[in-house]
């Protein structure tokens, strides 16, 4: 299961990393919410069997995501990512029935996202499963992981061990999510306002995974009525090194796009800076001033990580036509 960034063959065009910087899940026994995923605007739609469908509705949703994936995936925008979230392998019958459905599956999504990854178990029992799918489809099927719990933390640095390939070359789990209202259902916090009852779980999630080059999703705001509680949420996040967030309601993916991308300003003055870095490493210079601040490597390095984000986001520097967004046109 090759990275998104590695050709899948020789001579295949390389493919930029996913922005991932809103994912809304629709209950996958919701036709109605269905049918809104593909105009939401959302980075990724996770298609949903797991948290956001009632018990009784399971089978409804899994023939429900079917039918959707057969006629509506080749209509999403080309860079939407389609990912159906399937049931925790703790789940037991209801899992069993998840991986049965996915082996009658003629269209796969781009990526399934796996709740409650507790343990280096959780991982091992669906990576093959999933590798089995890829080889069935001769696609690259992305694995998204849920950490979502405090034994699932203490364990995230053995699971992402686990997920390196054999020849360290990429890793199988593509991108984590950090589920807060499971989290604090596991740990027995109290949710408040400030989310800081999951401060330390959240940097640990975002830490670990960061270590590894893997882009973490952050908790879920369930007051989809209240903007600027999203909006405060999300540009602490952000600041914390998180990607994106779920989302759960179509009003909140605008603001999160909006937010876990790199500002205008950000993206210009990365820009500005490896320009001038540019001039100055041919002047033999090693630190230099730019806007009145001192500049060397690990400024450049983050400039350069700016850039590789907002690209990824589709971002374009003003008068770059060609899209370059490196400052050299
Ligand atoms: N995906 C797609 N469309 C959605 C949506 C979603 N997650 N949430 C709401 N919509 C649609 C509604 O169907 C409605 O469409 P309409 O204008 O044609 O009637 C429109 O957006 C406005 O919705 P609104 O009336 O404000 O909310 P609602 O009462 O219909 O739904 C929730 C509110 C919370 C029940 C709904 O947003 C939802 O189920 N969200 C997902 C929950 C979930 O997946 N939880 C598990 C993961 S944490
Ligand atoms: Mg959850």
């Amino acid at each position: 299961m090759p990275h998104l960034d590695e050709p899948e063959e020789e001579g295949e065009e390389l493919t930029i990393a996913r922005p991932r910087r809103s994912l809304l899940y629709i209950p996958g026994s919701s036709q109605k919410m269905l049918s809104k995923g593909i105009a939401s605007g959302a980075d990724t739609i996770c298609l949903d069997i797991e948290d956001g469908v009632a018990a009784s509705a399971k089978g409804l949703a899994r023939k429900q995501i079917k039918a959707w994936l057969d006629t509506e995936m080749t209509k999403a925008p080309e860079n939407m990512e389609i990912c159906v979230r399937i049931n925790a392998v703790s789940a037991g019958d209801v899992y069993n029935e998840d991986i049965e459905w996915l082996d009658t599956l003629d269209v796969v999504p781009h990526s399934i996202a796996l709740p409650k990854m507790d343990s280096v178990h959780d991982f091992n029992t669906f990576l093959p499963i999933l590798t089995k799918l890829e080889k069935k489809h001769k696609k690259n099927i992305e694995l998204i992981g849920m950490i979502e719990s405090p034994l699932a933390v203490i364990n995230l640095p053995s699971i992402l061990q686990e997920s390196k390939s054999a020849d360290n070359n990429h890793h199988h789990l593509s991108a984590l999510i950090f589920g807060g209202d499971d989290y604090s259902a596991a740990s027995g916090c109290i949710r408040t306002e400030t989310n800081h009852e999951l401060d330390f779980p959240r940097a640990m999630v975002q830490m670990h995974a960061s270590a590894h080059g893997i882009g973490v999703l952050d908790i879920v705001c369930k007051e989809f009525k209240d903007p600027s509680r999203f909006k405060k949420e999300s540009l602490i996040s952000a600041q914390q090194g998180y990607i994106g967030r779920q989302c759960i309601h179509p009003s909140q993916i605008q603001h999160a796009n909006d937010i876990y991308q790199p500002s205008n300003e950000l993206f210009e003055w990365s820009s500005g800076v490896l320009a001038e870095f540019d001039t100055q490493t041919k002047a033999g210079v090693g630190a230099f001033t730019y806007h009145d601040a001192m500049i060397d490597m690990p400024t450049i390095k983050r400039a350069e990580n700016i850039l590789i984000r907002a690209k990824a986001c589709g971002m374009v520097l003003k008068g770059d036509i060609n899209g370059n967004g490196d400052g050299k046109q």
